[in-house]
């Protein structure tokens, strides 16, 4: 199986998704790293699974820059295929995108061009569009602007609050993220 790392910031469902998937008979690829920019609840999935962690705190380092090459670092130390951001809450600088091009996917909880950033949810609903969803695409130097490699729609319904609505995303994203994976590691 294809090696791939996932890195993430919150509560990881996304990445007990790829990993339950990853068990399953036949599957495609292999989560050989998990790294995280704080000590992110979602650590404990990978741990528990005896995968190697990382945690590359932007703090630890002086700048931005070396930050960016803290996690290149702690990237190639996994020779992965495949990098997916599963709720990594981060930007990355050039060095990164450049080592690894078009080899970087990212999950997001709207559709995007619409409502990029760190509030896809809230953002959504705050502008009470009716329709929203979920995006998984090619990480590029913009944010949120790469290429879409899936997406899927979500009605929002009168009683949702951020909370209920991001669940409902999420069930989408666990399952559309598995299958780009396993689509882009075949
Ligand atoms: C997901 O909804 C993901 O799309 C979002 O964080 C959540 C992580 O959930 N990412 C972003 O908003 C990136 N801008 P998880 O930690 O349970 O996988």
């Amino acid at each position: 199986p294809a090696p791939i790392v996932v890195l993430i910031s919150g509560t990881g469902s996304n990445l007990a998704a790829l990993l339950d998937a990853s068990r399953a008979e036949g599957s495609s690829y292999e989560i050989v790293g998990v790294i995280a920019d704080r000590e992110a609840a979602g650590l404990a999935h990978a741990r528990n699974a005896g995968i190697p962690t990382e945690v590359v705190r932007l703090k630890d380092f002086p700048d931005r820059d070396a930050w960016n090459h803290g996690v290149r670092l702690a990237v190639d130390r996994f020779a992965p295929q495949l990098i997916v951001l599963a709720g990594f809450m981060k930007l990355f600088g050039p060095e990164l995108l450049e080592a690894y091009p078009d080899r970087i996917i990212n999950t997001h909880p709207a559709l995007l061009p619409s409502f990029p950033g760190a509030h896809g949810v809230r953002d959504a609903l705050a502008y009470g569009v009716r329709v929203t969803g979920a995006t998984v695409f090619v990480v590029d130097a913009g944010i949120d602007t790469g290429r879409i490699l899936a997406q899927e729609a979500l009605t929002i319904l009168p009683e949702d609050d951020e909370t209920s609505l991001h669940e409902r995303i999420k069930a989408i994203e666990r399952r559309m993220l598995v299958d780009v994976v396993e689509q882009l590691t075949r």
